[in-house]
């Protein structure tokens, strides 16, 4: 299947490891001239270098200079037709040890930071080819896990942010949608097992078979698993797609809808 990504631009927000890059390397492997965003410029110039050559733009997209950052690496190409935000992540705690702070930083961290993108993009996104933005979200905003409540919060919110946006991008020609991956193996987990393996006196991979036991599949995902379906969410072949939230999560989400 041609996904009709030779020549399109992309932009990939949390592109320097992961999912994101993961995301990035697909899409270069199918002839897309890629932009990394992500804070560490020796991870963007890793990432950069690893798929054959990229833009990098470093920045915080917690921050709100982050908007012009982004619409700054992209000067020059005229219009951008893919916009990917893969950035975010969770807090493990009790409820009762969060601070006002710590919802704070997740919300900027999950929620601001895709707005802020987008917003910023939107004029490039306008000018781009079959424009598509697609959004990281999480399998726990349909399956809330227990001691993750703000990121459970946070990434509900993304499902209401897709569903509610995709009509007003329809309207400037823009489709946008959203892939809810499950455990999947990344440095976000491995430096979960890590730190837990260190507190708790147990191996690594003791840490990851545990949160295996309630996956169907019985394992973790692969970043390439998950951006499979960002990319092609973002091509041409989705094109009759919009507001959606698509699970990759090896089964994990067991509710309906
Ligand atoms: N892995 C999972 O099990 C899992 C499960 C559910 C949902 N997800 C979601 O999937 C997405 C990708 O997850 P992942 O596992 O690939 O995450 P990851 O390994 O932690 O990678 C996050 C990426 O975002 C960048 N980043 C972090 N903070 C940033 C900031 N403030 N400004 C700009 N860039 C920033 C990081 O690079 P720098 O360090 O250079 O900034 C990195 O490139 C996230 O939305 C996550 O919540 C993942």
């Amino acid at each position: 299947m041609d996904l009709g990504l030779e020549g399109r631009r992309a932009l990939i927000v949390g592109g320097s490891q992961g999912i994101g890059f993961a995301t990035a390397q697909l899409m270069a492997q199918e002839g897309a001239e890629l932009a990394l965003a992500s804070r560490s410029a020796e991870k963007l110039a890793r990432a950069a270098t690893d798929i054959g050559g990229a833009r990098t733009i470093p920045c915080d997209v917690t921050e709100a200079a982050a908007g012009d950052a982004l619409v700054a690496g992209i000067d020059g190409w005229d219009g951008l037709d893919i916009l990917v935000t893969a950035q975010g992540g969770s807090i493990r705690s009790a409820f009762a040890d969060l601070s006002d702070a710590d919802w704070q930083a997740n919300y900027e961290y999950n929620v601001l930071s895709n707005v802020r993108a987008i917003r910023a993009l939107l004029p490039a996104l306008e000018r781009g080819r079959d424009p598509a933005i697609v959004l990281l979200g999480a399998a726990s905003s349909r399956m809330p896990y227990p001691h993750q409540v703000a990121s459970n919060v946070h990434k509900a919110g993304l499902l209401a942010l897709t569903k509610t946006l995709a009509g007003e991008l329809a309207e400037r020609g823009i489709r946008f949608n959203c892939v809810a991956p499950g455990r999947t193996l990344t440095p976000l987990w491995t430096n979960r097992a890590a730190k837990m393996s260190a507190e708790e006196g147990r191996s690594e991979e003791a840490v990851l078979e545990e949160f295996s036991r309630d996956i169907p599949l019985r394992r973790f995902g692969q970043p390439e698993e998950v951006a499979a379906m960002v990319v092609w969410m973002a091509s041409a072949r989705a094109s009759y797609m919009t507001g959606q939230t698509v699970n990759v999560d090896g089964g994990i989400a067991r509710g309906l809808l």
